[in-house]
């Protein structure tokens, strides 16, 4: 860790140049507590963009860059498939870690990444995931303080056109954790776990793979039951139809103002026969390197980022929060709870991390946080499969405050 002046300064690395990356930039380059100190990326486009962007040596080798030590921790923003390997890798050359969702690719994959984590002493957060937004996590404060007393039942809705994105073959292989159970499932989980209690004790569930030639989970719709009595029932598409944004004050997950055509253009531009060539090329287009931030990610932030229409439903009033505040259904009447925006987007990642590693605070998205929800995410699939409830394991309760 360095200081500079006062100014106390995690120096970071990342692994993986993607999407992911561009959507955490904004955090990672405007906090003062961050240096970014290094990278590795196979694309030689993203290495030479983040030299020139943060004056930082850039690894097609993500070990040389873990080697290093002039970092304290690493980002892992590749694709899952890898975070197990990269996790390792970052542990065992003493840096702490934080994440991408889902965690892996398995639950036993996650308890690999945990206790190499324990062995090294070093930190394991998982995230970003929907759970660190603003509303979600001032809806968590209100329940435990009692105010409108226990969560009995969870809502939540995501209409999108995450199947319709230009995507890599790659993606849609469920093996390797395409589809919208592992990528999507991933937040909304994450969100019903932290409001609900955290424990899920049985999963029913039904997942949609309903396109002809875009195989993989394309939509779900699962009830967790927690232990203590909530449930939560949580539905996706990502087939590109219905945009829930609309339901969101036309605030998209970005937090930006959303055009509601949006989807009929996305599922018209890969209609056009776009071979998977130049689907991939697409895809390169909007990669760090290549674009700055895509069109809708430079208008100006509208609201908080958010995962859908939620309803909350407690003992004494139905929470509703969106990206602009809370909307508040009690017994004593209604009234919206405004929320201001932070001045970074996905600072509470980095404030979460940063509390652990310099103040000592339990993480909320532990390493065991993360493999429950995966193990949830996994629950879900294999509810669907078998048209049974299972019972997913390593689950844990939401840590105290
Ligand atoms: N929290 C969020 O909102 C969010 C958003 C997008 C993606 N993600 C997660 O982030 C991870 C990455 O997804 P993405 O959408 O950024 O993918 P992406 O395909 O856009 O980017 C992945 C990057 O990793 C690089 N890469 C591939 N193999 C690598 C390797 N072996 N070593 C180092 N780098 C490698 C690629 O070149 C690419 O630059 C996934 O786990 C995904 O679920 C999270």
């Amino acid at each position: 860790m360095r200081r500079a002046g006062s100014v106390q300064r995690l120096r970071l690395g990342v692994i993986g140049l993607g999407r992911a990356f561009m959507l955490m930039m904004p955090a990672l380059k405007g906090d003062p507590r961050v240096e970014l100190a290094g990278a590795a990326d196979p694309r030689a486009l993203a290495r030479d963009q983040f030299e020139r962007d943060f004056h930082a040596p850039a690894f097609e080798d993500p070990l040389e860059m873990c080697a290093r030590n002039d970092l304290d921790a690493i980002y892992v923003a590749s694709p899952h498939p890898h975070h197990e390997e990269h996790v390792l890798m970052a542990a065992a050359q003493g840096k702490h870690v934080m994440v991408e969702k889902p965690m892996g690719i398995s639950a036993a994959s996650c308890t690999r990444m945990i206790e190499a984590c324990e062995r090294a002493a070093v930190l394991l957060m998982v995230g970003h995931s929907h759970s660190f937004d603003q509303p979600i996590l001032r809806c968590l404060q209100w329940i435990r303080s009692g105010r409108y007393g226990a969560v009995r039942l969870l809502s939540g809705w995501n209409y999108t056109d995450f199947m319709f994105r230009p995507r890599r073959a790659d993606e849609f292989d469920v093996q390797a954790g395409g589809g919208v159970v592992f990528n999507q499932a991933a937040h909304h989980v994450d969100v019903a776990r932290l409001l609900c209690g955290g424990k899920v004790e049985r999963v029913d569930a039904f997942v949609g793979n309903w396109h002809p030639s875009r195989v993989s989970h394309g939509a779900y719709s699962a009830l967790l039951r927690f232990e203590g009595g909530a449930c939560a029932n949580l539905t996706y598409s990502g087939y590109a139809h219905f945009n829930s944004d609309t339901w969101m004050d036309g605030i998209g997950e970005l937090g930006r103002r959303v055009d509601p055509g949006k989807h009929h253009q996305t599922i018209e531009q890969l209609k056009s026969g776009l071979q998977q060539t130049q689907e991939e090329q697409l895809k390169q287009q909007r990669s760090y390197g290549a674009a700055p931030r895509s069109g809708t990610e430079q208008s100006p932030v509208a609201g908080h980022q958010h995962f859908g229409p939620l309803i909350v439903s407690c003992d004494k009033a139905d929470l509703r929060p969106t990206a602009l505040g809370i909307h508040v259904d009690s017994d004593e009447g209604y009234h919206f709870e405004p929320l201001a925006l932070s001045t970074l987007e996905r600072q509470e990642v980095l404030d979460e991390f940063l509390a652990a590693l310099w103040g000592g605070r339990p993480l909320l998205h532990s390493g065991h946080w993360g493999r429950a929800t995966l193990a949830v995410c996994e629950s879900i699939a294999r509810s669907a499969q078998t048209q049974q409830g299972v019972r997913p394991e390593h689950q844990m309760a939401v840590p105290a405050a």
